[in-house]
């Protein structure tokens, strides 16, 4: 007879809508009866919003999970009690919590303990740090982790934790690959879909507290009563789960909405035009969290129109939501293709001359790279660069760079590896993680912001792994230093099966992704040699246009070499980093091999450390992605009896769609680039099996998130 679970998998298929909030049963029989007596009764008044969420939430996961329906009550006695509350409520909670650790935990951390008489108390210092507290004791039993001895004391290390969706308002996502906008813009503010509840649950479950609606290339009429309105009804479905909304704002808006004749910032009826805007759009949403801006970028309109620096631009917005408490987060990200220098170096040059000139609710958001969220790139060099101003890190969840949505590419590692990159700012452990978390520069306002990565896609991210991107950034945001490993297993607990038989492989298969993406993508720090435009596939042949659009402009591939010289001989990019990092990229040999290429032109028949020639090295890293890709077929297809149907299917057939994209990739990289190398494939690879005349004549129309 075949085993139960078997047939439940096999015969109820999950279309993964429901995220890592599962809430599976529990299957460990003596912790199913050791959680059921310890949540039979719930000391909790739900008489706010955020508290009813909380009550909400224990009595769906509960039982879901434990198969019990709890009693709530507002008295704590005698044993086996869960007590959640505000410290100054019960005398429990008083007795059992230092002044101390309740001031460590600030407005939005929690504290989960066991007490005596086998009671458990979650407190925290607000209703939404309560609710969050809920979520992480329901990750615990997810997790089917022992309570006894449960003490956790924990606190967000970064104050805005927030998602950037890049969302259009005729609901296109730039760079969205899982459907459309969420936000049904036609139908709001009447309809409320479940759907937002959903989103907003699954952020606060993992203390994701605010959320950028639109589009940073801004659309000027978001900012008119008309959409004010359903921004004022999303911002109220949210609020409960400390979600709050911020929106980009077009620098222009004055002129497009109300024709003024300027934008300057330092023209009076600019200042009161957005004054008066700021007090309206807090007229609709009292917590409104700010904005978010692109100046002076791609086509933005911004301060340079007008000869102003990007500090006056954003001072002008800062001042205006400073009496309401708002924040402006204004982008790092300027570039200008009339500027001969190097791109990469060009935020820094702007934005360092300006550190300690802009507002203090002022936070300037930076890519974690100095380019354009490539599958690897160095730190950007504003991290330990702006010692005076608030920074915080701008990561993709969306992976416009790394496969797409039909990719199985883990970012944590990414993440990780730029947050622990030791800046050297203020000598040895001055990683990226402490300049933005305030530590090294004891910065006030400190924060994390993500691209998402969710659409209408009834998964939300298109690739169920996308999934556990927008999880890892929330964890990441809230605690730079998690390690992926850690991100990983939590992940795969709680979005499959604890089985450790499943858990093992997957989390081997999720922790090495990233590395294969990069081989088979860009090895040896290649960059920007995507297809032009929707970025999808290889384009290493990409030319024309814009300089500073095109493959050739970054991988400068000759008959002698390849690579950009972005040493002190080239361009000199290392030198916005501090010593010792400056030398160590400054110099081809110290140079990590991973960034080789980004900062080195390197003769062909160069020897890298592994002995091989630089082409041959090419040739097997891009190999090996493909290789690596074959690898992590076999290992989900030995997992078909762990998953149900429905996800085991999607992912082996998004698999199959990258092994044939990896070998696309290593193809026609290889191929382009032997036209200069002139040197021959090993033999020990595969070969490739098409001319470089037809991968160059693939052109592929109508790709998602390119509109
Ligand atoms: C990339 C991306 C654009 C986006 C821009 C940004 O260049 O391709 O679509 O607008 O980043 O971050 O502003």
């Amino acid at each position: 007879m075949l085993p139960l679970v078997f047939i439940f998998l096999h015969v109820f298929s999950e279309d993964g809508y429901r995220l890592w909030l599962r809430y599976a049963p529990v299957e460990n029989a003596v912790l199913l009866q050791k959680y059921q007596n310890q949540v039979k009764n719930i000391v909790l008044k739900a008489d706010t919003p955020s508290l009813k969420a909380a009550k909400t939430e224990l009595e769906t996961a509960l039982l879901k999970m434990l198969g019990i329906r709890p009693v709530f009550t507002e008295t704590v006695e005698g044993r086996n009690n869960l007590v959640i509350e505000l410290p100054d409520d019960f005398d429990v909670i008083k007795n059992n919590t230092g002044a101390q650790e309740l001031q460590v935990i600030g407005n939005e951390g929690f504290i989960l303990r066991q007490i005596k008489n086998e009671n458990f108390i979650i407190v925290a210092n607000s209703h939404v740090g309560l609710l969050y507290g809920v979520f992480r004791f329901l990750q615990i039993l997810q997790q089917e982790q022992p309570l006894p001895e449960l003490n956790v004391v924990d606190a967000p290390k970064t104050q805005v934790r927030i998602l950037n969706h890049w969302d259009n308002l005729d609901r296109t996502v730039e760079r969205g690959y899982a459907g459309f906008s969420l936000w049904d813009w036609f139908r709001l503010p009447d309809v409320i879909h479940p759907r937002y509840i959903d989103y907003a649950r699954a952020n606060a479950s993992v203390g994701i507290n605010g959320t950028a609606i639109t589009n940073v290339n801004a659309n000027a009429q978001i900012l008119t009563p008309v959409y004010l309105e359903k921004v004022k009804a999303l911002a109220d479905a949210f609020r409960p789960y400390g979600l709050k909304v911020y929106l980009t704002a077009r620098f222009s808006a004055p002129m497009e909405l109300d024709n003024l004749p300027t934008a300057d910032p330092h023209d009076k009826q600019v200042q009161d035009w957005w004054n008066r805007k700021v007090e309206e759009i807090y007229s609709y949403i009292p917590d409104f969290g700010g904005f978010l801006v692109k100046a002076d970028s791609e086509g933005q309109p911004g301060p340079h129109n007008y000869n102003r620096t990007q500090a006056e631009g954003a001072n002008m917005l800062a001042d205006a939501v400073a009496p309401f408490g708002g924040i402006v987060m204004w982008r790092a990200f300027v570039y200008d293709q009339h500027m001969p220098e190097d791109r990469t170096k060009q935020a820094y040059n702007e934005f360092k001359p300006l550190d300690g000139k802009f507002r203090d609710n002022v936070i300037v958001q930076v890519k974690n790279g100095p380019l354009d969220f490539q599958p690897r790139e160095p730190f950007h060099p504003l991290f330990g660069g702006m010692e005076k101003t608030n920074l915080m890190m701008e990561f993709q969840i969306t992976q416009e760079y790394l496969g797409f949505s039909t990719h199985l590419v883990f970012l944590a590692p990414l993440y990780e590896e730029c947050l622990q990159f030791d800046t050297h700012a203020k000598g040895k452990g001055s990683t990226v993680a402490k300049t933005i978390d305030g530590s090294l520069y004891g910065q006030k306002l400190t924060g994390m912001a993500g691209v998402s990565n969710i659409g209408t896609d009834r998964n939300w991210t298109g690739h169920p792994f996308g999934q556990a991107n927008w999880y890892a950034f929330g964890r990441l945001a809230w605690n730079p230093y998690l390690g992926s490993r850690e991100i990983a297993n939590e992940w795969i607990k709680m979005t499959f099966t604890k089985n450790h038989d499943f858990v093992r492989p997957v989390k081997k298969m999720m922790l090495d992704s990233r590395e294969t993406c990069v081989n088979y993508m860009t090895p040896l720090g290649l960059h920007h040699i995507m297809a032009a435009g929707h970025h999808h596939g290889p384009g290493p042949w990409v030319e024309g246009r814009r300089p500073d659009w095109t493959a050739i402009y970054y991988h400068r591939a000759s008959a002698d070499s390849i690579g950009f010289n972005r040493s002190s001989s080239g361009s000199n990019a290392i030198g916005q980093y501090h010593q010792p990092v400056a030398e160590l990229f400054d110099n081809s040999k110290s140079c990590p091999e991973e960034f080789l290429l980004w900062f080195h032109r390197v003769p062909w028949d160069y020897r890298v450390k592994s002995g091989n020639t630089l082409w041959d090295e090419m040739a097997y890293r891009y190999n090996q992605g493909v290789n690596d890709v074959r690898t992590m077929q076999q290992t989900w297809n030995s997992l078909k009896d762990f998953v149900d149907n429905e996800r085991f299917r999607y992912v082996e057939s998004l698999l199959g769609i990258q092994e044939k994209e990896a070998v696309w990739w290593r193809n026609s990289c290889l191929l382009y680039f032997q036209t200069f190398s002139n040197m021959p494939i090993p033999d020990a690879i595969e070969q490739p099996d098409k001319t470089l005349e037809y991968y160059m004549g693939i052109r592929e129309l109508y790709m998602p998130g390119h509109h």
